[in-house]
Parts: structure tokens; sequence; C-alpha cells
């Protein structure tokens, strides 16, 4: 599975990577990270038909090293699929690889997390990997602020009727 939430969701949320469990289960963000995701989105009241979720690359790299820009190439197109299908109004990059990947080659998630970026109507953000929160419990509440603005963001899309 390429992703997973509701297609016709005004966000989509973007991570690096299958991890074992999600290799193991074919779904995106099922594992330890997935459900500290999930956790903070339940908490923040985003509802499941808000958001919909997928990974730069689409199969686990060897010992789940950081993916080569080559393997990021060769999935793009599927990313881009996807976001053609979906047609997010909201995108927000999970980690540094999504958002170099999406963002620009010197968009660090330390440098452009919180910050926003509208491209074509779609309006671009980043926070930290749920991972990096599991390992950095600082970063926990850092991720919520950020949240917090992505929820704003569609609150206001939706009240410009936009979403
Ligand atoms: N980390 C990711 O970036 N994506 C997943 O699906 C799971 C863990």
């Amino acid at each position: 599975m390429l992703g997973r939430g509701d297609v016709c969701a005004p966000i989509l949320f973007v991570g690096e990577g299958p991890g074992a469990k999600e290799d193991e289960t074919g779904i995106p963000f099922v594992g330890q990270a997935g459900k500290l995701l999930d956790l903070a989105l339940e908490s923040l009241d985003f509802a499941p038909e808000d958001y919909y979720i997928a990974n730069v690359i689409k199969c686990r790299p060897p010992e789940n090293r950081t993916p080569l820009s080559d393997e990021i190439a060769a999935c793009m197109p599927y990313l881009r699929e996807q976001f053609r299908l979906i047609r997010p109004k909201i995108v927000v990059c999970l980690g540094s690889v999504a958002s170099t990947a999406l963002l620009g080659p010197d968009c660090k998630v330390s440098s452009v997390r919180g910050t926003w970026t509208e491209r074509k109507g779609t309006h671009f953000t980043a926070t930290y990997h749920p991972a990096a929160l599991l390992r950095d419990e600082k970063k926990k509440l850092v991720m919520w602020q950020d949240l917090k603005t992505v929820k704003n963001m569609l609150s206001q899309l939706r009240d410009d009727h936009k979403v």
C-alpha cells in the first residue's frame, strides 16, 4: 500500500520510507513512530478524513539506512502521482528526507520546520519525523506546536472556503 488515510483529504503527510513493521504490513506509519503520529493527530482533534499519509520512498532501504538520492528520484513519480490524485491543500513533510525531497536540498527539517511555503495553492510545511521524537523527548513539544499551526492553517482554509 502506498499510503493510508482519506484520498480526498486536504492534508498530505509525507514521511521518509517504510520501516520494518510497514514493510511487513505494507501500510505506512503503523510501527512505533506511526503510533506516536496517530496519537498527536488524535489529541489535536484532526479527523481521519482530514489527512492522508504517504512516504517519499516506497520500499525499505537495506539495514534501514537513509535513502540515497537515486532511490528518492526513482520513487518521486509515485509520490507526484499521489499528489496529483489527492490534490492536498496542505503538505506536511515529516523529517529531513521529506523536506529536502519536496522543498529543496537546503531545506533540512531543523531549518524549515514550522515555516510555510505556498506553491500553486498548496501550503507546504515541515516538522520533525515522529521517529526523532522517540529518540529525543524534547522534540515532542515542538512537533505539537508545529501540528497546531497545521490545524490553524486548515481552519483558515476552511473559513476561506478553500477546502
Ligand atoms: N517512518 C517513515 O518515514 N515512514 C513510515 O511509514 C514508517 C516509519
